[in-house]
This record gives C-alpha cells, structure tokens and sequence, in this order.
C-alpha cells in the first residue's frame, strides 16, 4: 500500500518510489519519499522546494 500524506500547510509526501512523467514527457524516477509541491510556489515544480513556507501557504 502507498501512503500519501498531505502536510499541513505544506507539501504531499509519498512513501513510495516513485516514477514521475513531466509534463515535457521526461520521465523521473525518485526512491523511498518524494514531497510534491501543493502551493503553487515552488521554483522546483511539481516537488516542493519550501517556498510553501515563504508564502505562509495554509491548506
Ligand atoms: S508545497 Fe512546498 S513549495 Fe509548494
């Protein structure tokens, strides 16, 4: 089972390895945990790079 947490005020962490496809279809695989970027703000798209905490996001 794959757990996804979403923190608060923060990112979507996923305990899994996991294969990303951006959106150029470049294909990205990433071990273990990986924090996926839910405020819009990060520089590192689509994971988190804590800009979530410069913009005070709540969510
Ligand atoms: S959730 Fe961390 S940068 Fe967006």
């Amino acid at each position: 089972m794959i757990k996804v947490e979403a923190i608060k005020d923060g990112p979507l962490k996923v305990d899994a390895d996991c294969t990303i496809t951006h959106a150029d279809g470049r294909e990205e695989t990433r071990p273990n945990t990986t924090f996926f970027c839910r405020c819009g703000a990060s520089g590192n798209k689509p994971f988190c790079d804590g800009q979530h905490k410069k913009i005070n996001f709540q969510g």
